[in-house]
């Protein structure tokens, strides 16, 4: 649509306002970015804004537990800067304790007091650098200090409900079973419940979210789909509920692997077709990468872009595995539960050679979180979870600590931006700006301009936008159709340069902006800078 007639269709028209930023790079062409107030898509699950806990690396040790005897400021145990500063982002969610580490995972090993609790080798030990890093002091073999009860006050403590991740390729039904029983059994009742309650916890812990195994094709048993159904059945089936709404979320495919999918769906709906209400999520892992891996920090502008292109696959993935999982249930009872994504690269950033998989996170992440942030809210009827991997210390980390040290990444500023989001109605949006063209290996790739998301909260408007381009500023007019506004903020998240991140020494490089947004009316202009994600708070009339 041309510009002129663009603006004929607006709802209401007033004054446009442009509001350049200083980092004014070059002019976009065309762009504009409707918004259908009145057109809703569905409720954006609070669970989308999950978050991601695996004993691996410096996740747990040295991230979240310094030990309730450490001179760092702490809460039973528990990083009280990780603590103080999670809850600025309202996590909804927190998924342990693997990733691949659950399915080798004893939960027996990690109650009682923590002096009787046995010291056993973490799953990663088999991982080649975790043995050359122990020589460095990596702790590969875990002493259970944090357990099921450590893991629930971390999630009382920062108003996260908990997603337990059970074990199926190494341990029997009943221990799953078991598991339940310690976690949701009435006070006094069961002796597993007079063990939670000597350890200080009287009250079930009332766990609903399960997750039945991880990667189950791969780490989590190398399973067929076949047998990983049969499997899924077995476990699932005749659980203790406590008066709990069980959720059950079986491990469905790495990516793009429909086979995963229609494979284990058509074993679990032919012969003795298998119904169980818990069963509500289908789990999907996506990490987005770039050729030969890459540098966290050295990338050029071609990688900038690959990068997101790897993340962009998720819209697909998910309208792929939706429309098999449709074929077999076709009321869509059961959702998608995006339980790991993020950016994956080298090691060589970490901020502590113990810190498996532990990467520096640029602005380069921060974009790459939002536009997948954007793509769930986007497709509110199809996902209902999602836990961003992982919360600290590791791949597509919110936050980095080391000792006495703590920083917030700028995926930490994106959630901040995007909490506005959580449990608000989706509505429809339409995005145009011109495609960005970049040299890819002799040849030319190709990127969308502007895309995000809107939702509504009582009489405010979010409205999240990411502009990809690494040097143009995006000139863009914005139509609310159906709804005016008689003010509006904006917060901004860019960096001066597309490597920028924080580190110990300084830690607010990449840090949000806020601006007022002279907008009124149904129409206004706003100027995305370059390399950035935006919210826009509109308070509508
Ligand atoms: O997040 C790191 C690992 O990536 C997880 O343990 C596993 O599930 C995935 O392959």
């Amino acid at each position: 649509m041309r510009r002129r007639e663009f603006l004929k269709g607006a709802a209401a028209t007033s004054s446009a306002f442009v509001c350049s930023f200083s980092r004014a790079i070059g002019k976009g062409g065309d762009s504009y970015i409707e918004v259908f107030v009145d057109e809703p898509i569905g409720t954006i699950s609070q669970n989308i804004y999950g978050h991601f806990t695996e004993h691996i690396g410096g996740v747990i040790y040295d991230g979240v537990w310094v030990g309730e005897n450490s001179k760092i400021a702490n809460v039973h145990g528990i990083r009280k800067a990780l603590l103080d500063r999670l809850k600025e982002i309202q996590p909804p969610i927190i998924r342990w304790p693997g990733g691949c580490f659950a399915d080798s995972y004893d939960w027996k090993d990690g109650i009682g007091p923590a002096q009787g609790r046995p010291s056993h080798t973490n799953f990663w030990e088999v991982d080649p650098d975790a043995r050359r890093l122990h020589e460095k002091g990596l702790q590969i073999f875990d002493n259970n200090a944090f357990g099921t009860n450590e893991f629930i006050r971390l999630c009382k403590l920062s108003g996260a409900e908990p997603y337990l991740a059970a074990n199926l390729r190494s341990l029997p039904a009943i221990d799953f079973d078991r598991w339940v029983e310690y976690c949701n059994s009435p006070a006094d009742s069961t002796m597993l419940a007079k063990r939670r309650a000597a350890s200080g916890f009287a009250e079930p812990f009332d766990v609903r979210y399960w997750g039945i195994g991880n990667e189950s094709w791969g780490c989590g048993g190398n399973f067929t789909p076949e047998d990983y159904a049969s499997e899924f059945r077995r476990f699932t089936s005749w659980v203790p509920e406590y008066g709990q709404d069980l959720q059950f979320i079986a491990s469905g495919p790495n990516g793009d692997d429909m086979d995963w999918t229609r494979r284990f769906f058509e074993e679990l709906s032919t012969g003795h077709a298998y119904k169980n209400p818990h069963f509500s999520g289908w789990s999907v892992h996506h990490y987005s990468r770039v050729p030969g891996d890459g540098d966290a920090l050295q990338f050029a502008e071609k990688e900038w872009y690959e990068l997101l292109l790897s993340g962009n696959r998720i819209e697909q993935i998910i309208t792929d595995h939706w429309a098999v999982m449709g074929e077999y249930d076709r009321d869509h009872r059961i959702k998608l539960v995006v339980d790991e994504y993020g950016s994956w690269y080298r090691e060589g950033t970490e901020v502590d050679a113990t810190h498996i998989f532990g990467q520096q996170i640029t602005i380069r992440d921060a974009v790459l979180t939002a536009l997948t942030l954007d793509c769930f809210n986007r497709n509110p009827e199809k996902v209902s979870m999602a836990n961003c991997a992982q919360l600290v210390n590791n791949l597509n980390a919110l936050f980095l600590a080391h000792e006495d040290k703590l920083l917030v990444t700028p995926n930490f500023h994106v959630f901040s931006m995007y909490a506005a989001h959580q449990g608000a109605r989706g509505v429809r949006t339409n995005f145009a700006a011109p495609e960005i063209k970049f040299a890819q290996n002799g040849t030319e790739g190709s990127f969308w301009g502007l895309k995000g998301s809107a939702s509504i909260k009582e009489k405010t408007l979010t409205l999240t936008v990411v502009n990809p381009h690494v040097t143009e500023t995006r000139e863009t007019q914005i139509v609310l159709r159906g709804a005016s506004t008689h003010s509006a903020t904006a917060n901004i998240l860019t960096a001066r340069d597309i490597h920028g991140h924080n580190t110990f020494d300084e830690p607010n490089t990449v840090a949000p902006r806020s601006a007022a947004v002279p907008a009124t009316g149904g129409l206004f202009n706003f100027s995305f800078p370059a390399a950035s994600v935006t919210k826009l708070q509109l308070n509508l009339a």
